[in-house]
């Protein structure tokens, strides 16, 4: 700012003690032009000019928001990762927006007295895995809360993204547990836990098996309810529940993007946490972990063949292969966007049986 000005506010408000020194933003910041855009105001919008410039590298550990000016005596914080690769994903600042403007409330979006009553081995399968999936849900928002302390104030969009999932998670653990309960029958068998996720020591580590595999798995899973959601109400839960799955599936295909395209040195490493996790996957005795084991695999099996007579599992198994196909296919498809096509050749191979031949 002018000195002119600066001598003037002095005069004014009478302090020849005041610093005023806050206002001294240097000249090429200022004329900054923000103008909302087709959805609004947006975080993309106002990535603008200087505040658009996101550091690869930073030393800001203080919590100083990108564009504020640094002061003397900020804190540190022990934790912030000042790698823009460790975390950043291109796609967040889209995807926080458009978690803000579509959330939606189990309580009052889900048709509830509309809800009728199945027959009981039905709601028996249903309940099963609603008691499953809440568990998913509960452990897929403790995965991401774990990194939201490492991100500096420089990729703060990041943290904001892992907020929204974590809303979004909330969500979707309370309506499936509403679910279970609202038919009378409740919570039966737990799920086998989180399978290697919270082990997670690294965000790509986290990336890699959370997002790019095990939500994944539940994306493809929930955009396939038409086929074992018995009523319009279970419907509209699992359509609900895959249009925000697609958002943190997005996220973490996009920070793999970065992270190939910026690292290609961490190849190896990825391919080693896929093994891990496609290994809780792909195999028989295992496969409790993603797919929810047996019970979760009965359920299923009973839902979508309508029944529990010899007939009906049949057709019930025949179209659980159908989703499980799906699964892996579209596995496959987020590791080519990512740059990791060459998956294919290494992946478990009682995943890798279910694959489609390559499109080319
Ligand atoms: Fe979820
Ligand atoms: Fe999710």
């Amino acid at each position: 700012m002018e000195s002119s000005i600066l001598e003037e506010l002095r005069k004014e408000t009478g302090g020849e003690d005041l610093d005023l020194s806050w206002l001294d933003k240097p000249a090429a910041e200022r004329g900054l032009r923000v103008a909302p855009s087709r959805r609004g105001l947006t975080l993309e919008d106002i990535s603008t000019q200087s505040y658009g410039d996101i550091p690869v590298h930073t030393n800001n550990q203080s919590g100083r928001m990108r564009g504020a000016a640094p002061r003397a005596d900020q804190q540190r914080s022990a934790n912030q990762w000042g790698d823009k690769s460790a975390s950043w994903s291109d796609s967040a600042m889209l995807l926080y927006e458009e978690a803000v403007q579509r959330q939606w409330s189990s309580a009052t979006d889900i048709p509830w007295a509309e809800l009728p009553e199945l027959p009981e081995e039905m709601e028996l399968a249903m309940s099963q895995l609603c008691t499953f999936l809440t568990q998913v849900e509960f452990i897929a928002g403790d995965v991401p809360g774990m990194y939201a302390p490492n991100i500096s104030g420089e990729y703060f969009e990041i943290g904001m993204f892992l907020a929204s999932q974590i809303m979004d998670e909330a969500r979707h653990l309370d309506v499936f547990r509403k679910r279970a309960l609202a038919n009378g029958i409740g919570l039966l068998k737990a799920g086998p836990g989180a399978i290697g996720l919270l082990v997670a020591q690294d965000f790509t580590e986290m990336a890699s098996t959370l997002h790019l595999v095990g939500e994944g798995f539940v994306q493809s899973m929930f955009r396939m309810g038409e086929m074992f959601a018995q009523t319009e109400v279970d419907k509209r839960m699992f359509r609900l529940a895959a249009q925000d799955e697609s958002r943190h599936v997005a996220f973490g295909v996009m920070h793999m993007k970065h992270v190939i395209e910026t690292q290609p040195e961490r190849r190896d490493e990825i391919h080693t946490y896929l093994d891990r996790m496609e290994g809780n996957l792909g195999t028989g005795s295992t496969q409790a972990g993603l797919t929810g084991g047996g019970e979760t695999g009965e359920a299923l099996a009973i839902l979508l063949g309508g029944g529990t007579t010899e007939t009906q599992l049949r057709e019930g198994y025949g179209k659980l292969l159908a989703i499980r196909k799906r699964q892996v296919n579209e596995y496959m498809h987020r590791l080519d966007v990512v740059g990791l096509g060459d998956r294919r050749q290494r992946m478990n191979p009682f995943m890798a049986m279910l694959l489609d031949p390559p499109k080319n």
